[in-house]
Formats: structure tokens, sequence, C-alpha cells
């Protein structure tokens, strides 16, 4: 005998976590700078796990800092998993990985005020460093949860500001006692936004994620002789900001040739000693490449690698590369997907079918159990920046499109 309710989603609650998550690290324009591993991210970290132990969840943390909370089902075994991440970028949205691990909370909150029990345990996760802006490989936690990166290799990078991952995760509480990796969970599901300009311009409500597109990151340092900007002869120049000038020119144009799926972006560049009137002596630039197709990636790579070896011989400057993050496209259990794209549909939602253009922890863990990803719209596409915005009742849709799919998947009472 069941006295189980139908469970729904509390959009108004959902918004208030998202409005509260979002207040820690605010930044002008409504936005969040809460880097991984910073004294933001640990504010942050403390809110929702403190939200998931008043949810009734169990909350253990791993050696990587990534944060599980189960909701027991009526027998032991694998959970079913909800997640994604709560670090951004450092001009972030407060939508980005918010949204999925929000939901999944409010998920809980649905089940536990209806409630209703599930068969398998259900658990909701955030997991470290999914941005990658501040320590690279991007994805870092669940690579780690997966057991595709090393715990070691992880805890001894060191980010753009010298600081290294093992100091940071302990000096902010999250080197936890759970160990890497975890075994698989029997599902995982990630409601995102979709930092992209295709549902919101066809207005379409849900986005059924195929796959993910392929990932290529490169650090590439620059050396050469600094010099007096107005003394030495342009001919007699060994200079690194010019070729890092040239290397933006170039992936731009190589992007344009490729055509298709194929976007190049430097997003970060120093010069040193950046001054008006010194030739630099090094340049330090990053190179982010991506594309649905693994040739086509594999062919950007190649023809960038050529740009490089031409400067290096125009130029007569040092050139080294270092690789930052490397994910091939990653197809998503067909399945899952069609799952996704029948709660959708069964709920009133139009729904389309697309790649996703950013990197997700659902491509990592559907390594080792069938993922999925549910998206919603971002208004004019935009993301990575503080005016990322999805209506409430988007977020809402989102949401409950995440509930049933997960009770189908965890086995909750009808
Ligand atoms: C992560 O947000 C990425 O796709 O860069
Ligand atoms: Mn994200
Ligand atoms: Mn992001």
């Amino acid at each position: 005998m069941t006295t189980a309710k139908t469970p729904r989603i509390d959009g108004e609650r959902l918004l208030r976590r998202l409005n509260d998550l979002g207040a820690i690290g605010a930044i002008d324009g409504g936005g969040c700078a809460r880097l991984a591993l910073t004294d933001a991210d640990k504010a942050g970290r403390d809110l929702v796990c403190g939200w998931m132990r008043e949810l009734g969840l169990s909350v253990s943390i791993d050696a990587i800092g990534n944060a599980v909370g189960i909701r027991a089902g009526r027998r032991p075994g694998p959970p079913v998993m909800a997640g994604s991440h709560i670090d951004t970028v450092r001009t972030g949205g407060r939508y980005d990985g918010n949204l999925g691990v929000l939901a999944g909370l409010e998920v809980v909150a649905a089940l536990n005020d209806a409630g209703v029990e599930t068969e398998h345990p259900l658990a909701v996760a955030f997991f470290t460093n999914e941005e990658g802006s501040r320590f690279a490989p991007d994805m870092m936690g669940s690579l780690v949860f997966t057991g595709e990166l090393p715990l070691a290799t992880a805890l001894d990078t060191v980010g753009i500001d010298g600081a290294r991952v093992g100091d940071e995760l302990a000096r902010i509480g999250y080197a936890g006692d759970t160990p890497v990796p975890h075994p698989a969970p029997r599902a995982y599901v990630e409601l995102h936004i979709e930092q992209g300009p295709v549902l919101d311009h066809e207005s379409v409500e849900i986005g059924v994620v195929e796959s993910v597109q392929g990932i290529s990151w490169t650090e590439i340092e620059i050396g050469g002789v600094s010099n007096h900007a107005g003394t030495t002869p342009m001919s007699l120049r060994c200079d690194p900001g010019w070729a890092a000038g040239s290397i933006i020119a170039f992936v731009r144009e190589l992007a344009r040739e490729l055509g298709g799926s194929q976007v190049a972006t430097v997003g970060r560049i120093e010069f040193f000693p950046n001054l008006i009137n010194v030739v630099p002596e090094r340049a330090v630039l990053t190179v982010d490449l991506r594309n649905t197709d693994e040739t086509t990636l594999q062919q950007a790579e190649a023809r960038l690698h050529a740009h490089l070896d031409a400067l290096r011989a125009q130029e007569k400057v040092t050139i080294t590369t270092r690789r930052l993050a490397r994910f091939e496209p990653v197809p998503f259990a067909p399945e899952m997907t069609a799952l996704i794209e029948r709660h959708a549909k069964a709920q009133g939602r139009s729904t389309r079918r697309l790649p996703s253009g950013a990197g997700h922890d659902a491509q990592i863990l559907a390594a080792v159990c069938p993922a999925a990803m549910i998206f919603v719209p971002s208004v004019e596409g935009i993301s990575h920046n503080v005016r990322e915005f999805t209506p409430p009742d988007q977020l809402e849709a989102g949401a409950n499109v995440l509930l049933s799919v997960l009770c189908e998947l965890a086995g909750a009472d009808a």
C-alpha cells in the first residue's frame, strides 16, 4: 500500500536556491566568479552540502573534492545519479552547472514532499573543477571519479595562478576521504543550459543532447629576444608578440576554412614583460579547438602545428606546446536519449536533438554508465558571461523532465 502523491517540481524553490548560490561570488551584471577551489567555491560548496543534508541525503566527499549526496532506495546498489558542477569561469553566469545540481536537489525535495520511494538509490553530485579555467583539464573531478585521470596527477596540477590542486583542496577543507575511482552509477543524467543559440532561436523548450563535441586545448609558449621597441629594426626582430598575433589570426582562418562545426578560440594570452616600449621576451597563449568530427579535429590540430613550424622558421622564435585537455567527441547512449525525448514529449514539450558545444561531466560519466543530458534554452545563446539567462518557466520545465526521467530510471512508486 502506498500513500505517495505525484511529485512535482517547485519552480520557485529551485529559483530561490539558484539565486542564493548565485549570491556567492556575485559579480557586476548578475553573474558569478567561483573559480574552482577558491574561497568562493568553498562557500558555494558549503551551502550546497548543507542543502543536501537538510534534504536527508547522506553526503560524502571524495579525494578530489567531488560531493555526492545519496537518497537511499528500497534496495542497495549503485545509484541513479543527477549532477553537474558548481564552479564557474571568472566571468560566469548563475546557471551553467549550478542548474543541474540544484535541479537534482529539487527532484529530491519533490520526492520527499510527495513521500515517494525509489527502488534504486538516487544520488545528486557536484564534480570538482568542471570549468578548467583555473586548473586544466576541465572535467577534472569527473575524470578522477571514473578513473580516467589518476588522482595523483590531478592533485599535482598547477593552475594559472601557480596554486596546486591538492594544496587548494586541503586549504578549503574539501580533500575528502571517500576513495576514487567510484563504482559506476546505474545511470547519469545532467540537466544543463544549452549555452548556445539553437533552442532559443528555434523556440524549442527541451534539447535532447545526442553527443558532445571533441575538445582540444593547447598552451603555446613562444620565446624570442626582448629588445627596445624604438631601436630594433623590424628585420632584426625575434618577436613572440607578433608570433602570438599570427596564431590568433591563423586559428580564425582555420575554422573558417574547415567550416562545419569547427570552432577555434584564443582565450588567454600573456606577454612578458608586457610593456609598451619593449619587444616581448615571451608570450603564452591558449588555443581551444572543437569539432563534432574527430578526424576534422585532428586535421585542425595538425594544421595548427604546421603553422607553429612555419613561425619558428620565419621569426626564429622558440615555440613549445603543452596539451592541457583532449577529449574525443562522445555520443550518448541512444536508449537514454530516447528516454529523455519520450518524457519531454509526454509533458507536452517541444524537443530537438542536438550536439553539445560545451564540455560536460556527462561526457566523462558516459564511459562508465548510460549517460544523458537535457538542455534548456539560453537566451541569445549567451554563456560564460554574466548575461547568461534562462527564464524561470524554462528552468522548471527542464527540471520536470529531469524528475520524471530519474523516477523511471530509479523505479519510483507509480
Ligand atoms: C566548459 O564549460 C567548456 O566547455 O569549456
Ligand atoms: Mn557547465
Ligand atoms: Mn562552463
